[in-house]
């Protein structure tokens, strides 16, 4: 006979965890936001002292396990930062999990066996189906790996479809709730986002299958393939920006070798429109992370397209993405998987992108600096998330940089090329004075310095 789980409240949980219990959260939308908000009265309240807690891309941000008064009772890690664990991690009792996303539970549960597994869901279906709802970059996973499963069930989460479904007799604990599904607001395009989404919708053909990534910029250039036809989707994030493009008829599907016709994601995240439009909805396939994002899987589809954004590009091809200088900033996601299966497929393209300048305090004055984010070399400290081997085109408000190919002298000229002009002269100078440009380039470069 099949077990039936028990229904309980967020204090029964509470309650029943043990000092030293590891816990894995569901990621992004998924993440179990009554448990998160109040994990720190398992310290209070119920006189636990101890717990591990381990997440993916957290929105909680005001749970005040990440506070400096939890710093001794929570050793919290992740798999993709986000501001609250950034702060977190300056307490102490905060650690980051290198992955690519594609590999990031296969590894991660070969090493630990978790406690609890503890995610929003759908509603249970007359069938006693519950969608893993907005995710399953590793929540199905997470179930076979955890000892107990508890399901924060939710009406506001939509039920999705693909490899997300789940049997109530598989699950531990329901948590009823109803808290809305958490939004990513949408960010207005400024002019750079615009000139960048133009330059890399020139070079997208009809018929390519779409990965974007996360930040601003990867959502303009959705804004700029609404005139495109036959547009596909294999993505680790549906955005909100992919809804508009399927609206407006620019995506169908139709060209794409897997799952022609479905829009195939890992999760989901974005605005409520975009939840609408996922809800009972079997043209979006929600996969395990690990297949979707596989570099091999992503090379089988023609003409894929994947977009990333960046923090800093060195002038030999080096993409740092996830950390600026030691200070742990995101992850590195799906950018490895996304644009290395980019370039496995047939027509296939991996875009880069940044602004040419950041907004930077200088330590010693306090002052906010204009700073090149094309440098000589990665800030020191910093990790390095696309390795040079695997760069292909790199793109600011000023260009694309093709890269594939290129030799260190080659890359460093176009990247040059593309980096803001009140910097072009200094980035060669400094690209002589480590080796990798010589004198004899200068001429190459010279109507591209500032007058
Ligand atoms: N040096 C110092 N600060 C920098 C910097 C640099 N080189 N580049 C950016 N910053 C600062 C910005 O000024 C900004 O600061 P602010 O918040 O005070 O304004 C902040 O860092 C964020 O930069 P921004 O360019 O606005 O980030 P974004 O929201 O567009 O995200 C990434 C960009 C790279 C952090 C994000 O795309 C990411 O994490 N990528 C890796 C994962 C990935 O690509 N996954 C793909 C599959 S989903």
């Amino acid at each position: 006979m099949k077990k039936k789980p028990k229904y309980i409240k967020v204090d029964d949980l509470l309650k029943m965890l043990k000092d030293g219990d590891k816990i894995v959260g569901g990621m992004a939308a998924n993440e179990p936001q009554l448990t998160i908000s109040q994990l720190h009265r398992a310290f209070d309240d119920y006189g636990l002292n101890s717990l591990e807690f381990t997440n993916c891309l957290g929105i909680r941000q005001d749970s005040p396990i990440y506070t400096e008064k939890y710093k001794d009772k929570i050793e919290i890690s992740s798999w993709f930062y986000d501001p609250a664990i950034r702060k977190a991690h300056g307490n102490g009792n905060a650690s980051f999990i290198p992955n690519y996303l594609h590999y990031a539970h296969t590894k991660r549960f070969q090493r630990v066996k978790y406690d609890y597994f503890i995610s929003a869901a759908s509603m249970p279906d007359e069938h006693g189906f519950i969608s893993l709802s907005t995710s399953n970059v590793y929540e199905k996973a997470a179930i076979k790996n955890a000892k107990v499963t508890v399901l924060e069930i939710n009406p506001n989460f939509p039920r999705t479809f693909g490899d997300v479904e789940v049997h109530i007799s598989e699950i531990d604990y329901l948590i009823e709730t109803d808290y809305p599904c958490p939004t990513l607001p949408d960010i207005p395009l400024n002019e750079k986002d615009i000139a960048i989404g133009k330059l890399i919708a020139e070079r997208i053909e009809d018929g390519s299958s779409i990965q974007l990534g996360i930040g601003g910029i990867p959502n303009a250039v959705a804004e700029q393939l609404k005139g495109k036809k036959d547009l596909g989707i294999h993505t680790e994030m549906f955005t909100s920006s992919m809804v508009d493009l399927i609206e407006c008829g620019a995506v169908t599907g139709k060209k794409k070798k897997l799952y022609p016709g479905k829009h195939v994601a890992a999760f989901a995240f974005g605005n409520q429109k975009l939840y609408d439009f996922i809800n009972n909805n079997p043209s979006v396939l929600i996969l395990d992370g690990a297949w979707v994002n596989d570099p091999y899987v992503i090379g089988q589809n023609d003409n894929q397209v994947s977009i990333n954004a960046a923090l800093e590009v060195s002038l030999d091809g080096q993409v740092a993405s996830e950390s600026i200088g030691t200070r742990q900033f995101s992850g590195a996601g799906g950018q490895v998987d996304t644009a290395v299966g980019a370039q496995n497929s047939k027509g296939g393209k991996s875009f880069i992108t940044l602004y040419s300048t950041a907004m930077v305090r200088n330590p010693e004055t306090g002052v906010r600096e204009l700073k090149s984010k094309i440098v000589p070399y990665i800030t020191p400290g910093g990790a390095v998330t696309l390795s040079r081997a695997d760069v292909d085109n790199v793109v600011t408000e000023y260009g694309i940089a093709e890269l594939r190919g290129t030799t260190l002298k080659e890359r460093a000229i176009e990247l040059i090329k593309i980096a803001h002009p009140d910097f072009r002269e200094e980035l060669f100078n400094e690209g002589v004075s480590i080796g990798i440009l010589s004198e004899r380039d200068r001429p190459k470069l010279t109507k591209h310095f500032k007058k």
